[in-house]
């Protein structure tokens, strides 16, 4: 009974996820400087160093895959990972547009991962672990193939209510094109709650735990558009399926949703994510 709910989540979760590859690949160039300030606390709280053996989990289009590349420099490489083929097209794509030498690739679960024990000097995971079934599991598999002394490092979002896209975004989903922001088995702000993240790496096995808050408020430009990627990457193909019509419909919506959140010529927008750190 219990394999069965698993298997149909996985699947679910693949599905779901293969819909968005392309979406993802498109975006993720634009989505670099976002991806700077999520990476860094990450990198911080993994150790990572130059000549280090580094896995990444859940890579999808590539970060923090691509920057720990450069962190650990020639000496050191990175093994980017995802259960998804289409989402590491992305990664495959941007590292060797990139031209970067010391990243190889491996579609894998990180629910069981296919590498021996001990290999890595650091594991981390960018935004991967809320949509697995047993993030204990997936725990467990990072520390088994960490060197001693080697930190794994997973961030995930803070409370739903602490990230201003993810209220608009599924609130305006729901009221305009009745789609459900809670479908599909897991929802990013799974580990929101302060304690959650850590007790799924203690559950894993780590002996030593820390958990790490990271709070940003940007204030944006409207007249961006800024919410265009966030819609492209949460809908995928969905978003291609639209009418004209719908797309422009939910576009206004959006724009207006926002306006909520505007201070003087900008959109003040808040967001919350956690590290947790295990070793
Ligand atoms: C929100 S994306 C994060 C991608 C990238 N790390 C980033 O931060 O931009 C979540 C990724 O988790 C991957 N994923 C979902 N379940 C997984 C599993 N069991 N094992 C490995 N990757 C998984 C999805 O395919 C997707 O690429």
């Amino acid at each position: 009974m219990i394999d069965d709910l698993t298997e149909r989540q996985k699947r679910e979760t693949y599905d779901n996820w293969v819909s968005r590859g392309a979406a993802w690949d498109a975006n993720a160039d634009r989505m670099q400087k976002l991806a700077r300030g999520l990476n860094q606390p990450l990198i911080e709280a993994a150790n990572i160093r130059a000549g280090q053996h580094v896995l990444d989990l859940a890579s999808g289009a590539g970060e923090p895959a691509m920057s720990i590349a450069e962190l650990v420099g020639r000496e050191g490489s990175v093994t980017a990972t995802d259960l998804v083929p289409q989402m590491l097209a992305g990664a495959r794509r941007r590292v060797a547009e990139a031209g970067i030498g010391n990243v190889a690739f491996e579609v894998a679960d990180m629910e069981s991962l296919p590498f021996v024990d001990d290999r890595f000097g650091a594991v981390t995971c960018r935004l991967g672990l809320m949509y697995v079934p047993s993030p204990e599991r997936a725990a467990a598999e990072a520390r088994r193939v960490l060197k001693d002394g080697g930190r794994a490092a997973f961030l995930v979002w803070g409370p739903h209510e602490d990230n201003t896209q993810f209220m608009v975004l599924d609130r305006v989903l729901k009221q305009v094109m009745d789609i459900d922001p809670h479908e599909g088995a897991f929802t990013p702000t799974r580990f929101g709650a302060a304690g959650a993240i850590s007790a799924v790496l203690s559950a894993g096995g780590f002996a030593e735990v820390e958990e790490r808050e990271l709070r940003f408020s940007p204030r944006v430009d409207p007249a961006v558009g800024f919410w265009r990627p966030q819609l492209a990457l949460r809908l995928g193909e969905r978003l291609q399926a639209m009418s004209e019509a719908d797309r422009e419909r939910l576009d206004k919506a959006m724009a207006e949703a926002f306006e909520a959140h505007r201070d003087g010529d900008r959109i003040q927008l808040q967001a919350h994510a956690r590290v947790g750190v295990g070793w």
